[in-house]
C-alpha cells in the first residue's frame, strides 16, 4: 500500500516563518502530496521554493481550503482569527503560529518535548506558542521533573527576525546608513535597533509590561501545567538578525546541583546542552539549525534553591517553524490527519 501523504496548505508563506515551515517540512521528509503556497495579493503569483521545486503563491480567500488536510499559520493574528476557522470548516487541521488563539481555554498550545498530551485535546486548531517561551520551557521542563518549578524569571536578548523579514531587512539598511553617516529608517521597530537595544517587543499594557511579556508568563503557565507559576519577565529585542538568547534565573521546591540539573539536560529531547561554562553558546551558533541550547548552568544563590541559564534557539525553527511541524508530526504519529475529508 502506498503511505498515506498530506495537503498542505502554508499560509503566510513568502514570510520569514513560513520559509522556514516550507524548509522544515522538506529536510524532515513530511509526507506532503500537494503543498499550497498562500500569502496577500501582494506576492500573488511570485514562486517560493518547496523541496527544489518552485511553487507559485496563491493569494489567501475564503475558498483557498478546499481538501487542505494541515493548514500551518503565519501571516499575523488578524489573518488567523478570519481564516483558521474557515479552514477547520474544510476539514483541516490547523496549527497557528499566531498569538490569536493561544490562551483560548479549548486550543491547546503545545510543545512536543513538553505537553504533546495536548495535541488531543483538541478541536481542529492547535497553537505554536512564542517564539522565546518555546525555549525556555524545553529547557525549564526537565528541571521541574526533577526539583519542582516555583519561580522564574527571563531577560530576553531576542533577534530582529521575530518581528519578520521586513524588519530583518530595516536592520540591514539601519546598519548601512549609520556607517555611512545617514540617518536610519525606522518603521518596523519602533526605534533605531542598529547598534542599540529596545526594552519594547510588542505594545504595551495598561501595567507598563509589554504584550510580549504578558505571553511569556502566559503561556509558560499553560504549557508547564503550572497556572500559579510566578513568572517575572523583561524583554529586549537586540541587533542580532536571526536567534533568541534568553538568562534564565529559576527557584525549585527542592534543591538541585548544578551536575544533576546538566545531567537531565544532556538526556532531554531538543536539547544540546554545554556542560563547559566557557563554551557556551550564541545566537550566531543557534542559527539555521533545530535544538535548544543551553549554556552558563551554574548556582544561583540568590534564590532558593536557585540555577541561572543562558537558553538560545534559532526562534524562526525551533521558536516557530520546527516546532509546528513537530506538532504536525504528532497528529501524524496518532492518526489525526487527514480523516476529516
Ligand atoms: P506578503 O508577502 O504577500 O505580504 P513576515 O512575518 O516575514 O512579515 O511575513 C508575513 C507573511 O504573512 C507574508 O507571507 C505575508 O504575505 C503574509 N501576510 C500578511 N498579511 C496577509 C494577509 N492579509 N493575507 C494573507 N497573507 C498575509
Amino acid at each position: 500500500m502506498a503511505a498515506q501523504t498530506f495537503t498542505v496548505a502554508v499560509v503566510g508563506a513568502t514570510g520569514a516563518v513560513g520559509t522556514e515551515m516550507l524548509n522544515v517540512l522538506a529536510e524532515q521528509r513530511f509526507p506532503v502530496g500537494r503543498l499550497v503556497a498562500l500569502a496577500s495579493h501582494r506576492s500573488a503569483g511570485s514562486d517560493v521554493s518547496f523541496d527544489g521545486e518552485s511553487i507559485k503563491v496563491e493569494e489567501l480567500t475564503e475558498n483557498s481550503f478546499a481538501g487542505v488536510d494541515l493548514a500551518l499559520f503565519s501571516a499575523g493574528a488578524a489573518t488567523s482569527e478570519r481564516f483558521a476557522p474557515l479552514a477547520v470548516k474544510a476539514g483541516a487541521v490547523v496549527v497557528d503560529n499566531t498569538s490569536f488563539f493561544r490562551m483560548k481555554p479549548d486550543v491547546p498550545l503545545v510543545v512536543p518535548e513538553v505537553n504533546p498530551e495536548a495535541i488531543d485535546q483538541h478541536h481542529g486548531i492547535i497553537a505554536n506558542p512564542n517564539c522565546s517561551t518555546i525555549q525556555c520551557v524545553v529547557a525549564l521542563q526537565p528541571l521541574h521533573a526533577l526539583a519542582g518549578l516555583r519561580r522564574v524569571f527571563y531577560s530576553t536578548y531576542q533577534s530582529a527576525a521575530g518581528a519578520g523579514q521586513r524588519a530583518m531587512e530595516e536592520l540591514k539598511d539601519q546598519t548601512v546608513a549609520l556607517l555611512n553617516f545617514r540617518d536610519p529608517p525606522v518603521e518596523k521597530f519602533p526605534r533605531r535597533l542598529a547598534f542599540d537595544c529596545i526594552p519594547q517587543i510588542d505594545k504595551f499594557l495598561d501595567d507598563g509590561s509589554t504584550k510580549e511579556e504578558r505571553k511569556m508568563v502566559d503561556e509558560s503557565r499553560k504549557i508547564l501545567g503550572l497556572p500559579g507559576l510566578r513568572v517575572s519577565v523583561t524583554c529586549v529585542r537586540v541587533p542580532v538578525f536571526v536567534g533568541h538568547a534568553v538568562a534564565i534565573h529559576a527557584e525549585f521546591d527542592r534543591p538541585i546541583s548544578v551536575e544533576a540539573a546538566r545531567a537531565a539536560l544532556e538526556g532531554a529531547p531538543g536539547i544540546v546542552c554545554h556542560s563547559d561554562p566557557a563554551k557556551y553558546p550564541t545566537a550566531v551558533d543557534a542559527a539555521g539549525n533545530d535544538p535548544v541550547h543551553v549554556g552558563r548552568i551554574r548556582r544561583d544563590d540568590g534564590l532558593e534553591n536557585g540555577l541561572a541559564m543562558w537558553v538560545v534557539a534559532d526562534n524562526l525553527r525551533k521558536g516557530a517553524a520546527t516546532n509546528a511541524v513537530q506538532i504536525a508530526q504528532a497528529l501524524v504519529a496518532r492518526g489525526r490527519l487527514g480523516t476529516q475529508h
